[in-house]
């Protein structure tokens, strides 16, 4: 059994984040999504649209995900991969070389973001169209 684990706060659901499950869940046959709570949020200076328990809802939902843990910790990572024995780690190429202190416990997988859609995109388009 090869567990994969991705991060992050998963608000306002889009093809972008469907597209990056699936191909987390390639990577092996395990998939554990790390979800941002709002105290991490908080700590970011990002406040979500979704609360916490409702991206988790979501997440646990779609298909390639097999368990959703909380991520309210900035520096979590380490203790999650030992915990949860991962054999990889993987994020959108938008943190490309900020996790390679990881490979010394599992591999690290930056996966190439989809164009065109993003959380901060659709806030924005939403707020131009006043829907
Ligand atoms: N992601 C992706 N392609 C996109 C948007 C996100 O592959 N178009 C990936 C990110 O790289 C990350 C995961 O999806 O691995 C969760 O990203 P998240 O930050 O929750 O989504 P964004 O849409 O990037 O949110 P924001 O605009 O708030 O940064």
């Amino acid at each position: 059994m090869k567990r994969v684990i991705t991060y992050g706060t998963f608000d306002l659901l889009h093809y972008g984040h469907i597209r990056l499950l699936k191909r987390a869940k390639a990577l092996g046959d395990y998939l554990i999504v790390a979800c941002s709570t709002e105290e991490l949020n908080a700590f970011k200076g990002k406040t979500s649209y979704h609360p916490y328990e409702e991206r988790k809802a979501m997440l646990e939902a779609i298909r390639y995900v097999d368990l959703v843990i909380p991520e309210s910790k900035w520096d979590q990572k380490t203790h999650d991969v030992q915990y949860y024995d991962v054999d990889v780690f993987t994020i959108g190429d938008d943190w490309e070389g900020e996790f390679d202190y990881l490979k010394e416990y599992c591999d690290v997988v930056y996966l190439p973001r989809t164009e065109g859609i993003s959380t901060t995109k659709i806030r924005q388009d939403l707020e131009k169209t006043n829907i």
